[in-house]
């Protein structure tokens, strides 16, 4: 099977280990395992020592499922299939669910793989555009036309959304939900940013929680810096669904690992100790992205995030693309910005809000210096 590289994680294999600042990145401040065990006690901290370090149960952990459907109104720990990162989760089920032929609706810009792994096996893959104009927030009665005119199997969403940050209201939220359902089609909702919201207010269910015809995926990379756990999962009671992922998963990896699984639990025991304090730092960090437009002179725009930990910003300039500014940015100051051309948009690069301050403060101010001149 022909297999696209995948640009944004080509770009990041290249630059992102030696670059000196990277303000790209999109999870949360990095946490460490001193963070994790200092904050569950000594009794936690011996039973990770000791931990036995055998394989692990291919649906995942009881007590970790467990603690994951507490996030969840209406969903128990059968309805949960745990993965490696969310990257594995967007795998097993377009493998398992898609055939060569069919036809998916994604949000655009998105992230590569919640489009590629269907175009690779043959799907075909229609887009729903997020325009800034708009506020990079679908339009369902587009999404309702793209329904009628197709025979769509899967709609793809991915809120809070990378690169742009924007959010739905429930409303819409509740909206999306049901015209996916009306029209026959699976919806895959990529929330891998749960619980980032910057004004509680704007927080929205999950939208596994409001139809059987939801699958949600999540992780523990992006809201509390625990990329490096390698945990995610598929959430849905669609149980013909979650049984498919697992038998692809005894191919795949098999179960997750032992240390990930047991500290990920002690994760989401302090998760809203971690999430506030990640998300205090997004909101310094777009206080800083917005002096930087604001100083820029015209020559940066965007529409601030409202959750996620990623944030487009326009490149306004004559005579130079955005890839290229990324590149003369690295050669000349040593910092990592994202080009958008990796998500099929050129016009703007992808900042990481969730970048603990001094580092991006440091990384803001070079790019000022180098926006400087030009
Ligand atoms: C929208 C989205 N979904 C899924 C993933 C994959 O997440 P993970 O790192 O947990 O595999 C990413 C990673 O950047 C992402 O941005």
């Amino acid at each position: 099977m022909k297999v696209e590289p995948f640009h944004l994680e080509r770009f990041y294999v290249d630059y992102e280990f030696s670059v000196g600042t990277n303000i790209s990145a999109s999870c949360g401040a990095v946490t460490t395992t001193e963070d994790i065990l200092k904050h569950s006690g000594v009794e936690a901290a011996n039973q990770y020592i000791s931990l036995d370090l055998d394989y692990r149960e291919n649906r995942g952990d009881e007590a970790l499922r467990n603690e994951i459907v507490c996030e969840y109104e209406n969903l128990n720990s059968g309805d949960i299939q745990i993965t490696t990162g969310g990257s594995e989760a967007i795998y097993l089920l377009m493998r398992t669910y898609l055939e060569p032929g069919d036809k998916i609706v994604t949000e655009w810009p998105i992230y590569q793989s919640l489009f590629q792994l269907a175009a690779d096996m043959g799907v075909e893959v229609l887009s729903l555009p997020l325009l800034a104009e708009e506020g990079y927030i679908p339009d369902p009665a587009k999404l309702k036309k793209l329904l009628l005119k197709n025979d769509v199997k899967m709609v793809v969403i991915n809120h809070p959304h990378s690169p742009t940050g924007s959010i739905l209201t429930a409303e819409l939220q509740r909206e999306i939900v049901e015209l996916t359902e009306k029209h026959g089609a699976l919806l895959l909702s990529d929330e891998v940013y749960w619980g980032v919201f910057y004004n509680k207010a704007d927080e929205v269910p999950h939208a596994a929680d409001l139809s059987e015809n939801v699958v949600t995926i999540g992780d523990m990379t992006k809201p509390f810096g625990l990329g490096g756990l390698r945990i995610g999962w598929l959430a849905t009671k669609r149980k013909d669904i979650i049984d498919r992922a697992s038998i692809l998963k005894d191919y795949t990896t098999m179960c997750a690992a032992a240390p990930s699984e047991f500290l990920a639990v002690l994760a989401l025991q302090q998760k809203e100790k971690i999430l506030k304090r990640n998300i205090e730092i997004a909101i310094k960090n777009i206080e800083l992205v917005n002096r930087l437009v604001s100083d820029s002179g015209g020559k940066l725009s965007w529409i601030e995030p409202r959750g996620g930990y990623t944030g487009f910003v326009r490149l306004n300039l004559e005579g130079i693309t955005v890839d290229e500014f990324c590149l003369e940015l690295i050669r000349e100051k040593d910092v990592l910005l994202l080009p958008g051309s990796v998500f099929g948009d050129p016009s703007s690069f992808r900042v990481g809000v969730g970048t603990k301050v001094e580092q991006f403060e440091r990384g803001v101010s070079l790019l000022s210096d180098f926006l400087a001149g030009k």
